[in-house]
């Protein structure tokens, strides 16, 4: 039977391990994508250019939160909404953006599934999804974002992509024929396909940007 005195040290203890669990609650949280974490300064590089100085940008399967953290922190005057269908990444997210006023919280949402449960947005920002999901997903994000971007918007689409069917590097060829071994829907996506679907959705090809690691930054804008 431990003494009043050794009870109340483990009572201390107990709670002191219990408040600190508190504290630390959020950054357990954060799940870490070295990616994501590379990729995000050559991104923002190209959304300084592109992206309004107000107004509401809708991220598609934010993952792991990391970038729209870093974006929200460089466009003080957007307000940022995140999403992501993976419980355990939107956790993730709501961690990483706590501290910032201009991010809400993370939205469960699937690309695939109609009607999105957002409002018009300025600005709809997809990165690394389309090849690591099935192609169902991407008509998803065209569709949806044909339905809640403003006129005159943007789509920023990242990742690598097919070129008239052709890989743009040996690498890409090698990472595609891995997200297929992982999964048979999966896989790096020509960009005139994209295009054309895009195209059904009134979302016009603007421009494509060469980035790091044979990557592209894909801009279309709501031209109907
Ligand atoms: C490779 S991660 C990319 C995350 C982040 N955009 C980045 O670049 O680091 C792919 C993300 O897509 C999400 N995802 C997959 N299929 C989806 C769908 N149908 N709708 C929404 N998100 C989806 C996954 O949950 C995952 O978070």
């Amino acid at each position: 039977m431990p003494q009043p005195q050794a009870y109340c040290g483990y009572y201390n203890l107990a709670r002191a391990v219990w408040v600190y669990y508190l504290l630390n609650m959020n950054s357990d949280d954060r799940l870490d994508f070295p990616a994501t974490g590379r990729n995000a300064e050559p991104i923002l590089d190209v959304l300084r250019d592109v992206l309004p100085q107000q107004g509401t940008v809708l991220e598609i399967a934010s993952g792991s939160g990391q970038h729209v953290a870093h974006f929200a922190r460089h466009f003080p005057g957007l307000t940022w909404q995140p999403t992501d269908l993976d419980p355990e990444h939107r956790r993730s997210i709501a961690a990483w953006t706590a501290e910032l006023e201009n991010v809400r919280d993370p939205i469960g949402l699937d690309a695939t599934h109609a009607p999105w449960p957002v409002q018009r947005v300025d600005a709809v920002l997809c990165a690394n999804m389309i090849h690591i999901a099935p192609w169902e997903a991407g008509l998803g994000l065209l569709a949806g974002t044909g339905q809640v971007l403003s006129l005159g918007g943007l789509l920023y689409l990242y990742g690598p992509f097919r070129i008239d069917g052709a890989h743009t590097a040996d690498s890409n060829a090698q990472f595609d024929a891995s997200l297929k071994s992982r999964n048979p829907s999966w896989g790096v996506r020509d960009l005139g396909d994209v295009t054309d679907c895009a195209a059904e959705h009134g979302l016009t090809l603007e421009t494509s940007i060469e980035m790091p690691a044979n990557n592209l930054s894909v801009i279309f804008r709501k031209t109907a």
